[in-house]
């Protein structure tokens, strides 16, 4: 019987013990992880699938993450000592992944806890006039009282009282994060968040103003104790950090660290439209990464796979680059089919492969040879075209010279039948090997 990585049947590469969701190997598996678990955040994905990937890893081994999210691959290579190099163009999201990665004195949980609670009897008073972000609708996120009682404990965050320690307001920031998103009016479904109806519209009764700030200052004091005890465990001194930068072109990001990968183990985003920028914006604005929406779409234009704002328009007037055809059989009519319901949506699988592929050209040069990859990524389907991403990753993977390369699928993503996740594997050239050995002989001749 063929198995996949972690032991489940498969058959003709798919799974076969019940096709179900296969939860713990999404992030809603990563909640209660410690440090995993501060915030549920969309982009994160398994840490069990990380760490089954990182299994046969040795004292030699040099993770890149091309794609960071929430940081879930770096802190899974710190927890085990392994150094990892990862990158995200979100800026909020490094930060995060940074954070996670940070080892805190033994005083910083007693000294976050102390924070919070002054910060937290503040708030209980009402008073007005504390700063909000200028989040376009911020009234259908919050009601007034709660967008209140919210400013004065992220004022009391911005503005400290007394001298902190480092990490102190970072970590306050964290939990604020997570009241600031429980207490927001909205939902998060498989794919987006949606606005949630309101409690008026619901016929339930409105609780007092006094009544919400002590609820939220009290889940603010829950919240920080909860980051706090995940402080215990620090992560290990191995080389682990998060860079911000474009993973469309990692030669100047990370040639000058001088680092030669042994593997990357990554989860970009898929093209399915879903915008990070979109669904991370309350925190995004809260914590000061985003003050308006034109850079919210700036910022959704240089990320992968992003068409949200002013992204969609530019996406309008994009052509190819010019790296040349996308070497999968039949990518172009694939294209059209897309193209024809929806003229940008051609235009968008066109652009979010061209990105991956200038992406894997420049990988290439940072991989010692052999190295291995592993892509977790997600296939689509526009209207009744499928999108077969799996096989174009395959397919890029082997136009760029990598060796080995298959196709894993992992679990089924949603109700829809056709929609899988995978995992692409392959390894980096060994020709880049021959080459180096050239140049070599060269140089000592
Ligand atoms: C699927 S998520 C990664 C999830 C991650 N594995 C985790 O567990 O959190 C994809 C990430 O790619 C990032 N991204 C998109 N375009 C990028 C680019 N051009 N360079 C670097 N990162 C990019 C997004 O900001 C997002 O965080």
């Amino acid at each position: 019987m063929n198995t996949d990585l972690f032991g489940h049947p498969v058959a003709n590469g798919k799974p076969t013990n019940g096709l179900g969701r296969r939860d713990h190997l999404t992030f809603r598996g990563n909640v209660a992880l410690g440090r995993h678990g501060w915030l549920r955040l969309t982009p994160a994905y398994s840490l069990r699938l990380v760490q089954e990937l990182l299994k046969e890893s040795g004292p030699d081994e040099f993770v890149l993450e091309p794609f960071s999210g929430t940081g879930t691959t770096p802190l899974a290579c710190a927890s085990l000592g392994i150094r990892c190099h990862a990158v995200d163009i979100n800026p909020f999201l490094v930060w995060l992944g940074n954070l996670k990665l940070t080892r805190f004195d033994d005083g910083t949980a007693r000294a976050v806890k102390s924070a919070a609670a002054r910060i937290a009897d503040n708030a209980r008073e009402t008073h007005a006039g504390a700063w909000k972000p200028e989040l376009h609708q911020i009234e259908k996120w919050w009601d007034a009282s709660t967008l209140h009682t919210l400013a004065a404990l992220c004022d009391g965050i911005r503005n400290p009282s007394r001298e902190r320690a480092p990490g102190v307001a970072d970590l306050l920031a964290v939990a604020f994060c997570r009241v600031m998103i429980q207490s927001a009016n909205v939902s998060f479904g498989h794919q987006s968040m949606s606005f949630k109806k309101g409690v008026k519209d619901a016929g339930l009764v409105e609780e007092t103003p006094t009544r919400i700030a002590a609820r939220l200052a009290d889940a603010f004091v829950t919240a920080v104790a909860d980051v706090a005890a995940s402080l215990d465990i620090n992560p290990s001194v191995a080389d682990c950090r998060v860079f911000l930068g474009d993973s469309r072109d990692l030669p100047s990001l990370l040639s000058a660290s001088g680092a030669k990968y042994t593997a990357v183990i990554t989860s970009p985003p898929y093209p399915n439209r879903m915008s990070y920028i979109r669904e991370l914006r309350p925190y995004m604005y809260w914590l000061g990464y985003l003050s308006d929406g034109r850079a919210a779409g700036e910022l959704d234009w240089k990320a992968i796979g992003g068409t949200w704002g002013c992204a969609t328009s530019m996406l309008n007037t994009w052509t190819p680059n010019g790296h040349g055809e996308i070497p999968f059989q039949h990518f172009d009519r694939i294209v059209r089919d897309i193209g024809k319901g929806h003229a940008l949506l051609g235009r968008y699988v066109h652009k979010y492969f061209e990105d991956i592929r200038g992406h894997i050209l420049g990988l290439k040069q940072l991989l010692v040879p052999g190295a291995r990859c592993h892509y977790i990524v997600g296939n689509s389907k526009f209207y009744e075209t499928m999108l077969p991403v799996e096989g174009i990753y395959a397919a890029l993977f082997e136009d760029a010279g990598f060796m080995d390369v298959s196709v894993e699928t992992i679990r089924k993503r949603t109700s829809k039948k056709e929609l899988y996740e995978f995992i692409v594997h392959a390894h980096a050239p060994k020709a880049v090997l021959l080459k180096h050995r050239a140049r070599d002989t060269e140089t000592r001749n």
